[in-house]
């Protein structure tokens, strides 16, 4: 016999569950800069998760690879007092928002999915700020690729080079064939990107890692600072008279379309590649920058997330924060992303050769001292020094000025931006 109680309580609790999303759900507005193909089909999949549990998406995507326009945007935000719920901001700059105040704190998010234990040490430590966790981490990207046409040198007859010799042989052979050697996007963060690995290459990790990431200017004015300046002019010989203005991603797809023979890119150009249905190992091949095959450097995105009022973007913005470090995201988004996830432990077996690649060298590196954070891609320097650099290796592509004043110039504008 049905208890006089049963159908008030059936109603009651059909009640709940369909106004328990209304209660516990909300909406984030996320703020962030992927809009290339590979990069949209990626951050679709966090949406996706997020509105499987209730919550709404709002979409504020800034175009502009390297982030800088989508920087722009979020400071007049949050100065006019209207901050997103989330936005992907990466390495110091996170301190920086930190030192506004405004970020929440994610601790017990963490501390809920021990992400002290699933994450390295080195990517742990910018996630926080003072101790807490005030951002969450998405992926690690590696910079020093380089993306290429295995046809185009076919039909030149060149060879995949290891070194910047070999890089000058094969690259006048793929101009004598009709071909550009490299694919070169007119941003400035596109030049820097080049450059670092460059100087990697040329320099050495210690090198590196002196003028990059410690911008000490003795090193930054060195005669082997000139000797990185002489390859990448020499690099730009090969580049064509289009480049200006150009998107990185326009730049990966005439590697795709076999008008150009490479393109120096982080791996998040194998997204392109992906989404434009081309296969590894035929299609196109990825080879560490020349002379660069014992360093890696990393670039980790990810959000920080402010603090809001509103109770129900509260839950939202916290359920991201979970989803995002949750095994289920960290396979798929990173599958798409070209990255590896940045959660340790993840199986390997959904991952093709650049991202094995990647997760053997982050290990390799990661004892030998030869991790290291991208300058280009704001892990390493804070704005004003990374915008000094920037400056001077702009200046250095778009002019015809010596190496040895680039360098000079270089130690000189990191001095007075420090
Ligand atoms: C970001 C990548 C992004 C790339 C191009 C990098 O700074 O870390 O996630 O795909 O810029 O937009």
């Amino acid at each position: 016999m049905k208890s006089k109680f049963f159908k008030p309580v059936a109603i009651l609790l059909f009640v709940v569950f369909m106004v328990s999303p209304c209660v516990f759900a909300g909406e984030v507005e996320v703020l962030h800069w992927w809009t290339s193909g590979g990069e949209a089909k990626s951050v679709a999949v966090l949406k996706d998760l997020l509105e499987k549990e209730g919550h709404t998406w709002k979409d504020m995507a800034v175009a502009g690879g390297g982030g800088g326009a989508a920087m722009t945007v979020l400071k007049s935000r949050a100065v006019s007092g209207n901050p997103p719920t989330a936005a992907q901001v990466k390495g110091p700059q996170i301190q920086q928002w930190g030192d506004e105040g405004v970020l929440t704190n994610l601790d017990d998010v963490a501390k809920a999915a021990k992400w002290d234990k699933l994450l390295p040490g080195v990517v742990a430590d910018v996630m926080k700020y003072k101790g807490h966790y005030v951002a969450v981490p998405v992926n690690v990207h590696k910079i020093n690729w380089m993306w290429a046409n295995p046809e185009v040198f076919k039909k030149a007859e060149a060879k995949i080079p290891t070194t910047w010799a070999e890089f000058e042989t094969a690259a006048k052979k793929i101009k004598a064939a009709g071909y550009i050697p490299v694919a070169w996007g007119g941003q400035n963060w596109h030049k820097a990107t080049v450059w670092e690995s460059i100087v990697l290459g040329v320099g050495g990790a210690a090198f590196y890692k002196k003028t990059l990431v410690d911008a000490d200017p003795k090193a930054l004015g060195s005669a082997t600072m000139v000797k990185c300046f002489n390859t990448l002019r020499m690099v730009l010989k090969y580049i064509d008279k289009n480049a200006p203005g150009r998107d990185w991603n326009l730049a990966t797809s005439m590697v795709i379309q076999g008008k150009a023979a490479m393109q120096f890119m982080g791996d998040w150009a194998k997204g392109e590649f992906k989404a434009a249905g081309k296969t590894f190992g035929t299609d196109y091949i990825a080879m560490p920058v020349p002379e660069t095959s014992n360093g890696y450097l990393f670039n980790v995105d990810s959000f920080i997330m402010f603090d809001v009022k509103d109770r129900g973007a509260k839950k939202a913005q916290k359920a991201m924060a979970r989803l995002i470090m949750e095994p289920k995201f960290q396979e798929v988004f990173n599958v798409n992303k070209g990255s590896i996830p940045c959660r340790l432990g993840m199986s390997r077996a959904p991952f093709d050769f650049p991202a094995i690649y990647s997760f053997d060298t982050f290990e390799a590196t990661a004892s030998s001292g030869a991790l290291l954070p991208s300058m280009a891609h704001e892990m390493a320097v804070f704005p004003a020094i990374r915008g000094a650099m920037f400056d001077v290796v702009t200046n250095f592509c778009n002019s015809s000025i010596s190496s040895s004043k680039a360098a000079k110039n270089l130690a000189a504008e990191v001095k007075s931006a420090m």
